[in-house]
């Protein structure tokens, strides 16, 4: 690996996640400078630009699923892949799920459901620099699209969880947002006597703490958004992006974009340090935010982030961990300066802008909008 690769960006995968992805998406297709590598145990991968894959087991456990996930569409030579159509999820479990997703007796005090920070209607997401904790102060961090989280392989800014299920269990008892437990949330449930059977009738054992769990993740799941223009265009049709947006998403691949927000999730699978050629400026006073650190307590794991996916990315500002770039435009410019060492031209950020709004997709038949007007 040569000295330039090893200077720039660190990428932690799990061996299991790195070689899937590699075996997919690690071909001539990406369309950029690229190194063939050969590691140890046959497993290739494109060094594009200047990457270091630290093949490390990061406790990556149980068996990757990727329900939606197609494969890479033949003759088209993509690196990133289209969500697989269609997408059927509305089973007694799915439909519970989405009860009690919009249930705000999951919150201790009765306050607030998942929907709050997350509305389906509206981006997904709050549209807040920061998240509010339960004492009204937004000490969280800036909170992700709740869409299209069942593709992507780790959770939270910092990537703290690896499933759905225990991002989930975390977050019902984090005592900044949900703050319950099983005794108190089985109580309220039980008084319901539909709760009950619905419970019942989704699961052979009814209502139990690993079934409201499952519940959630079961819809959590069902929130893909497939009918994007670009996903339209990595089926085959070319016309569902215009000119521009075409090369936009040129200059999303060879100025190497695409090495971090990769697969159909166009990120969500690996992590990396916010500042790789320089550190981001903008950081409020008070952002303390060392990223993985957190979990891991390596120092080298200090502002580095799970690579956010870019699906719907245009309805989501404000942008990164904190909220700082209010506008994709802000976001890409940054991007381009302390990801790649690039300065972009304001037409080519432009184009990317471009690119990034054509992966905006619909849930149930309507496009995800933005939870704040002039987002994007
Ligand atoms: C107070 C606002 C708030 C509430 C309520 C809330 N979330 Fe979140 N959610 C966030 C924030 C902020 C993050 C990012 C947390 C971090 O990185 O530290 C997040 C992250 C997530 C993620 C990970 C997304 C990703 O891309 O990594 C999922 C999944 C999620 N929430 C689902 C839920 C579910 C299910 C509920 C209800 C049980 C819920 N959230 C309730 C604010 C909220
Ligand atoms: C070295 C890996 C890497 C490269 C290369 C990279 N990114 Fe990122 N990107 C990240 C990480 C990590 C974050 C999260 C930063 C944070 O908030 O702490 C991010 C965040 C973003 C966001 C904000 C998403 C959100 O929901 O807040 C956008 C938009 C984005 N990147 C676009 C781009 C574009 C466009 C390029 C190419 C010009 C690019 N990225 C290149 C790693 C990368």
């Amino acid at each position: 690996m040569s000295a330039n690769c090893e200077r720039t960006v660190i990428l932690r995968l799990s061996r299991t996640a790195a070689r899937r992805r590699l075996e997919q998406e690690a071909s001539p297709a990406l369309g950029m400078r690229s190194t063939r590598l050969r590691l140890a145990g046959g497993l290739r991968l494109a060094c594009s630009l200047t990457l270091v894959v630290a093949l490390r087991g990061v406790g990556y456990g149980g068996p990757l699923s990727l329900p939606y996930a197609a494969p890479p569409e033949r003759g088209t030579h993509e690196p990133l892949s289209s969500i697989l159509l269609p997408v059927v999820e509305d089973g007694p479990q799915t439909q519970l799920g989405e009860r009690l997703f919009h249930d705000p007796q999951l919150s201790h005090d009765n306050r607030q459901s998942c929907a709050t920070c997350h509305p389906l209607d509206r981006g997904g997401m709050d549209g807040q620099p920061r998240a509010l904790a339960l004492d009204g102060l937004p000490r969280l961090r800036n909170t992700p699209t709740i869409f299209n989280v069942g593709l992507s392989f780790w959770f939270n800014w910092d990537g703290v969880v690896h499933t759905l299920e225990a991002h989930v269990e975390r977050l019902l008892r984090n005592p900044a947002v949900m703050n319950t437990t099983w005794p108190e949330l089985q109580g309220k449930l039980r008084r319901e006597a539909d709760y009950v059977s619905a419970f019942r009738a989704a699961y052979v054992d009814g209502l139990t703490w690993n079934n409201v769990i499952a519940a959630l993740v079961s819809f959590e799941r069902s929130l893909v958004t497939p009918q994007s223009r670009f996903d339209r265009y990595l089926r085959g049709e070319q016309q569902a992006l215009t000119a521009e947006e075409q090369q936009g998403y040129d200059l999303f691949k060879s100025y190497g974009c695409i090495a971090c927000h990769q697969g159909v999730n166009i990120g969500g699978n690996m992590f990396a340090k916010f500042g790789v050629f320089q550190p981001p400026t903008g950081a409020s006073e008070e952002d303390v935010e060392s990223g993985r650190y957190n979990v891991t307590h390596r120092p080298q794991d200090v502002q580095v982030f799970r690579v956010p996916s870019l699906r719907n990315v245009a309805m989501t500002a404000p942008y990164f961990h904190d909220g700082r770039a209010p506008t994709l435009a802000v976001a890409v410019d940054t991007m381009a300066r302390v990801q790649l060492g690039k300065e972009l031209t304001p037409e080519e950020i432009g184009l990317i802008v471009q690119f990034l709004q054509t992966l905006t997709g619909d849930y149930r038949g309507v496009p995800v909008r933005a939870p704040t007007p002039g987002a994007g």
